[in-house]
């Protein structure tokens, strides 16, 4: 059998990592300055991580969710008290597109709507209602199209006052990203996300943070929506929570109650993912990575700022877009082959940095020396 070709995929394959390197089958050693898609929260093979996961699976690493696991409850008050939303409840799955399609459902079922709002740039996943909520045309299949999404533009507080006045009651939920991602490193603006608030308290409805890539500290705070000073009702999260172990979570306020067999999965919240989760969660606590995603975010900010041949360089703490002028496929090939170093991209002109937050200066300082190199050739 053959892989299904679905990934343009780069010429290397590795296999061997360690904090912010990785290593190919050649032993070429590449700075990693992408956290493969912002999945690498503390570093890969960190040895705290490591020795958690290995010490569960040699216990029980799977049962179900019909006893008692002790480490979903552990994982709660650690995330609870990672976040600062203490009294929030949290509800385990395995994959961002599997959280989105969560907390769009449970804000359903909360108040018997089915309207939901989202934001063109936005990237939610690839599942029914999680791409139906996706501005991008090519990945929603027929069996996904439905009336109940309304796109507004991002950022135009304008335009979704126009929205509510005229359906606000029919609108379920609002699904925004505090910081867009795939749609090119767009940070959502305070009093936009405050609008939010304001007209979900007003109209009933459910106000849910898409923080699986922006998320889990890499913004400078452990949620970017925080950056607006205001509380959603439902996040969600999955990449950097796990630090490459499949695990995805839903954040929900008190005031939406559970039900028995409103929601629920056969893996999520398993001995093992939990296991991963709570180990990333202590390094972040202990090695307060939160403090040094937004230090070192924005030295390298100032920094790349400085360079010559940039239009501009957006984001908040280690989740950052360089906008070149051009295409940036070719500074990115460059980079990665003759450079060493793995960054991403946004759309053709945009290079995508999301490291792991636990970076220092000197690999801040490696990746804006590589990138002048190639500016000023
Ligand atoms: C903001 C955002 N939401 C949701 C997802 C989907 O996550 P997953 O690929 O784990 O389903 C992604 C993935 O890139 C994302 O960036």
């Amino acid at each position: 059998m053959k892989l299904f070709d679905v990934y343009p995929l780069h010429n290397i394959a590795i296999v061997r990592a360690e904090g912010s390197y990785v290593w190919d089958d050649q032993g070429t050693q590449y700075l990693d300055m992408y956290g493969g898609h912002a999945v690498i929260s503390i570093g890969h093979t960190h040895p705290h991580y490591v020795e958690t996961v290995v010490n569960q699976l040699k216990n029980i690493g799977f049962y179900s969710n019909s006893v008692i696991i002790k480490q979903q409850r552990e994982l709660a008050d650690k995330l609870g008290k990672l976040s600062g939303k203490e009294g929030y409840q949290l509800f385990l799955c395995n994959s961002g597109a599997e959280a989105n399609e969560n907390a769009m459902k449970l804000a359903s079922f909360h108040n018997g709507r089915k309207k939901v709002v989202a934001f063109k740039g936005s990237f939610h996943g690839r599942t029914s209602l999680a791409v139906a909520v996706t501005d991008n045309p090519n990945i929603v299949a027929p069996v996904n199209r439905t009336d109940n999404v309304i796109f507004l533009p991002f950022n135009d507080v304008t335009a979704l006052e126009q929205l509510f006045a005229q359906q606000g009651a029919e609108i379920s939920s609002v699904i925004v990203e505090g910081i867009q991602g795939v749609g090119g490193i767009k940070v959502a603006s305070p009093e936009f996300l405050q609008a939010i608030r304001r007209l979900c308290d007003q109209y009933g409805t459910v106000f849910i943070a898409d923080s699986v890539q922006c998320g889990c500290g890499r913004s400078g705070k452990y949620y970017s929506h925080d950056w607006a000073g205001v509380n959603a009702d439902i996040y969600t999260m999955a990449k950097g929570l796990g630090n490459g172990f499949p695990i995805g979570a839903i954040s929900i306020s008190p005031k939406i109650a559970p039900k028995y067999g409103m929601l629920g999965t056969t893996f999520g919240g398993n001995h093992l993912a939990c296991a991963a989760a709570i180990a990333v969660a202590d390094v972040i606590a202990a090695d307060r990575l939160i403090d040094n995603a937004r230090e070192v975010g924005e030295y390298l900010m100032s920094e790349l700022r400085k360079l010559p041949g940039i239009k501009e360089v957006r984001g908040r703490g280690l989740m950052i877009g360089i906008e070149l002028p051009d295409d940036s496929t070719e500074i990115r090939k460059r980079l990665l082959h003759d450079e060493k170093i793995f960054v991403g991209s946004s759309g053709k002109t945009v290079i995508r940095l999301l490291p792991a937050l636990n970076i220092t200066r000197d690999h801040a300082d490696r990746f804006v020396t590589a990138l002048k190199k190639l500016l000023t050739a």
